[in-house]
């Protein structure tokens, strides 16, 4: 950080101080006495529009996009924790639009959720969200409205809140996982929300790509410490990345910090919405190259991009400067007074039949019968159809829950929850090493998870697959903190 910056991020900090002040004496007057001068924030405006961007690079034609300022991903947000952030939208899509700011801890009002939360984003309207940047860490920002399609057409962007003390790393560098189903001429197919993709495991496409272009070679110097901010902004695509030869930490997850340490088998799991930041040391030799691979879909694996090393190397042995980050304040579950609840998912095809929310152990349905009803998935025996529900479980505001994620179904989940971050305690009835922090928990075929949190963020939140097919096959629904 420079001296500007301090000096900005001080003056800055005195502003938001005597806003505060300000606030906190308007309160006490009488209404239309109040001052009514908000308070400072960072301003930003996305433009959500139909644009044109080289995904696959010549001789291949542009891909037509739906894009946030015609960018791919769009444009990066990044700001200092705590600072606020505003950001006005507007939408020159040809249908309604609203921006989620995936993990940030946003009051309500904020999320983004179409007719649960705000009212949708007309075509040609506008709309302005607030909110302060509480937690330092990776976030993204995607639409909530039609988001299989509207996500699946590009439109996705990071939103980084940086540390008050960042750890020494040489680059900090953002990745933006895509991943596109292309036809022969490099147009994004529109088969979107075909009942196949939703009964499975979801719009995995064919083309992947690394902040918005097919990745060749990542250009890296002997000694040099990276700190990659991973962000899977895929509709359904899991990643499973192995660096050849390299051995990435893991230092957070969706953002919070975690103990760091090496994945097992070295292989970094990333699924749909999720974060990962690592820190990598180019430990390889000057002019050399190494690869790194995606080898989550067994069948499926493919080189996603070679490191390559610059003739001259950066320093001769990496740093060995602390890399654990501090944590953000997160209210902490008191466990042994935490009210528990089961949640249980279900649903998708299951040798060539669908598993169905009725009863327990739930019924069958032949393909035919659920091409029909579109209801694929089920939380709780529910299907939802759109966002706005009974919830599905109602919290006290300041309680702290433990939720039992069953998955009941042969297929991976990663789920989310809306305004809150929760420690992922056991999975199939073993305690977790590192008692993570997420937003987004990666459920695998048949696992049960338990996540515990304090409900501290009143509203009602989303609690969903992001596997936008799944999510758009009824795995959805709301969780109330009241
Ligand atoms: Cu990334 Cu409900 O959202
Ligand atoms: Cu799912």
């Amino acid at each position: 950080m420079s001296a500007f910056d301090r000096f900005v991020i001080n003056r800055r900090s005195l502003l938001l101080d005597s806003a505060s002040v300000a606030v906190a004496t308007a309160t006490l007057l009488p209404r239309g006495a109040r001052g009514a001068a908000p308070p400072a924030a960072k301003e930003f405006s996305l433009v959500a529009a139909p644009g044109r961007a080289s995904l696959v690079g010549p001789p291949h034609p542009d891909t037509d996009v739906w894009a946030y300022g015609n960018q791919v991903p769009g444009p990066e947000i990044r700001v200092h924790q705590g600072e606020r952030i505003r950001v006005r939208v507007e939408n020159r899509l040809p249908e309604e639009t609203t921006v989620h700011w995936h993990g940030v801890r946003v009051p309500n009002a904020m999320d983004g959720v179409p007719h649960l939360t705000q009212e949708p984003i007309g075509p040609g309207k506008t709309f302005t969200y607030e909110f302060d940047a509480p937690d330092a860490g990776t976030y993204w920002y995607h639409p909530h409205q039609h988001s299989s399609v509207q996500v699946g057409r590009g439109l996705c962007g990071a939103l980084i809140v940086e540390e008050p003390r960042p750890i020494r790393v040489d680059r900090d560098l953002v990745w933006v996982l895509g991943d596109w189903r292309l036809l022969e001429n490099a147009q994004i197919s529109d088969d979107f929300d075909n009942r196949h993709d939703m009964a499975h495991n979801g719009r995995v496409g064919n083309t992947v790509t690394l902040n918005g272009k097919v990745p060749e070679a990542f250009a890296v110097r002997s000694g040099e410490r990276v700190r990659l901010r991973l962000i899977n902004a895929a509709n359904a695509r899991i990643f499973g990345l192995e660096f050849e030869g390299h051995r990435p930490v893991i230092i957070a997850y969706d953002g919070q910090a975690v103990t760091p340490h090496e994945p097992p088998g070295g292989r970094i799991v990333i699924g749909p919405a999720m974060r990962i930041d690592l820190v990598v040391d180019m430990t390889g030799k000057p002019g050399s190259r190494s690869m790194v691979t995606d080898r989550f879909y067994r069948g499926l694996e493919y080189r996603f991009v070679d490191l390559a090393y610059a003739a001259e190397p950066l320093r001769e042995r990496p740093l060995d400067t602390p890399i654990s980050l501090e944590p953000n304040k997160l209210a902490e579950p008191d466990m042994r007074n935490a009210e528990r609840h089961a949640v249980t998912f279900n649903g998708g095809m299951m040798g060539g039949m669908m598993m169905t929310g009725a009863g327990r152990g739930g019924g069958m349905m032949n393909m035919m019968e659920m091409m029909h009803t579109g209801k694929i998935w089920f939380i709780n025996g529910v299907a939802a159809t759109g966002h706005v529900h009974e919830p599905l479980i109602t919290l006290q505001r300041g309680r702290s829950y433990v939720l039992g994620l069953n998955n009941e179904t042969a297929w991976h989940h990663p789920i989310h929850l809306h305004g809150h971050f929760f420690r992922v305690v056991s999975r199939n009835g073993r305690p977790t090493t590192y008692r993570e922090w997420q937003d987004t928990v990666l459920m695998a075929q048949r696992e049960k998870v338990e996540i515990a949190f304090v409900a501290d963020n009143p509203g009602d939140w989303m609690f969903h697959c992001h596997i936008l097919e799944h999510q758009a096959g009824g795995m959805m629904g709301v969780i109330r903190v009241s």
